[in-house]
C-alpha cells in the first residue's frame, strides 16, 4: 500500500503570502493561492516569450498579485520584484546597464543576478526568482530565488 504525502505550502511564496493576507484563515485551513502551486509543489509560471524582451530591455509582468520585472542581460534572463525596495517605483521604467538596474525615481541600483544593492539610496536587497528558459519561453519559480 502506498501513501500519498500531500505537499504543504512552505509559506515562502510571495504570491501566496499576498493572497492569504486579505483573508483570515483557520489554523488548519489551507490557504487559497492564485498560483495553484499544489501547496508548495513546484509549478513553474510562464511569464512571456524570450522574443518579447530584446537585449538590454526590461518587461514588467503581472503574476497574480505580484508584478515582476524580467531582464534580458545579453541573452540571459533574470527576474526580480518590479517594485524598487526604496519606494513606489517600477524598475521596468529604469535603465538596465549590463546586469545592473538603475531605478528611474532616485537613481538607486541593484544587481539583477543577485538582488544586491549597487547604489544608494537603496539599502534593502531586491528579491530575485529562479528563471527557467524552455522552448523559447521564460518561466519563473516563485518559491526559489536566483541563488537557490
Ligand atoms: Fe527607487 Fe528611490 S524609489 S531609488
Amino acid at each position: 500500500m502506498s501513501t500519498t504525502v500531500q505537499p504543504k505550502c512552505k509559506g515562502t511564496c510571495p504570491a501566496q503570502t499576498i493572497a492569504s493576507a486579505s483573508t483570515p484563515l483557520a489554523p488548519d485551513q489551507p490557504a487559497p493561492c492564485e498560483m495553484r502551486c499544489a501547496g508548495g509543489a513546484l509549478e513553474l509560471v510562464r511569464l512571456c516569450a524570450i522574443s518579447d524582451i530584446p537585449r538590454s530591455r526590461i518587461k514588467a509582468v503581472d503574476i497574480g498579485q505580484l508584478t515582476l520585472a524580467v531582464y534580458n542581460v545579453d541573452g540571459e534572463f533574470f527576474v526580480t520584484d518590479n517594485r524598487c525596495t526604496h519606494g513606489e517605483a517600477s524598475l521596468a521604467d529604469g535603465m538596465l546597464e549590463d546586469d545592473v538596474i538603475e531605478c528611474a525615481l532616485h537613481g538607486g541600483a541593484f544587481n539583477v543576478r543577485t538582488g544586491e544593492v549597487v547604489y544608494r539610496p537603496c539599502t534593502k536587497p531586491l528579491r530575485t526568482y529562479k528563471v527557467i528558459v524552455e522552448a523559447g519561453d521564460i518561466f519563473v519559480d516563485l518559491q526559489q530565488t536566483a541563488q537557490d
